[in-house]
């Protein structure tokens, strides 16, 4: 296990230049641009929660491990009213997310955690969303983090971890050739579901998604039907706070 204060700094040396493994091949043949690839989360998001579109600043959105905070970009600049926040263990990650916020959009506070530790109140969070992150926490530290997940969130509040579907090869191929990815140790959706259970979470459901590259997004319908077989390029895990 690392030092809390030392988790950030395997990060750090990729921040300047991070652009969501766009620096492998295979990756940058599917899509364009990072953004690209995180935008299919957020439809996936506004399809399952389409209640997202009719929120206003009260709703409280934390995205755990932001990085250079793309999924929060897209939020506000798909039009969400929601009050957007950011935490994440580098240093280097949140200063490249601040740097490149759109200055004319309402910029997201950005929090420097400890370790898994958020400087968030409890219960004060609506909706966090943890997305590619978790399969860089080494797997004796993930119940920290599901904890952490848990306690910022209010009563009845939602939970999203996206990840890597490690029974997709082509998944697989793209982490085992990209730089920030050295040192990832992949998780299926049943380990998630699980712990997610254990830490106390309720209402747990996994959808697949990814199946088709962002290049070939026209034919997202197919993608939603596609939404329970286990081989998509990503999965979703949901559950609330009892
Ligand atoms: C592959 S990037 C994903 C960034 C962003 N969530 C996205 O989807 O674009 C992984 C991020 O997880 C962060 N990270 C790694 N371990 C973490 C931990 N224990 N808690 C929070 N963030 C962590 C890294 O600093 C990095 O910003």
């Amino acid at each position: 296990m690392q030092p809390p204060g030392e988790q950030g700094a395997e990060f750090d040396a990729y921040a300047g230049e991070y652009g969501a493994g766009m620096d492998n091949s295979v990756k940058a043949l599917l899509g364009e641009s990072a953004d690209d690839f995180v935008a299919i989360k957020l439809r996936w998001l506004l399809h399952r929660f389409p209640d997202l579109r009719r929120r206003d600043e009260s709703f409280r959105v934390l995205d755990y491990g932001c990085g250079t905070g793309t999924l929060l970009r897209l939020m506000a600049q798909e039009g969400l009213r929601a009050t957007l926040a950011g935490c994440d263990v580098s240093s280097g990650m949140l200063a490249e997310a601040a740097r490149q916020w759109p200055a004319e959009l309402p910029a997201p506070a950005f929090h420097q955690q400890t370790g898994a530790h958020a400087p968030l109140a409890d219960a004060s969070v609506d909706l966090v969303v943890i997305s590619a992150v978790l399969h860089h926490v080494m797997p004796v530290d993930r119940p920290g983090v599901y904890q952490e997940l848990r306690r910022v969130l209010r009563a009845d509040g939602r939970l999203v971890v996206f990840e890597h579907n490690p029974l997709n090869p082509v998944t697989r191929y793209v982490v085992s050739h990209t730089p920030i990815d050295r040192n990832a140790i992949l998780l299926r959706s049943g380990e998630v579901g699980g712990a997610l259970e254990k830490a106390g979470f309720a209402g747990v459901h996994t959808g697949y998604l990814m199946f088709l590259p962002p290049r070939l997004q026209a034919l997202a319908p197919m993608e939603r039907a596609l939404g329970w077989l286990p081989l998509g390029a990503q999965y979703a895990v949901t559950a609330h706070r009892p």
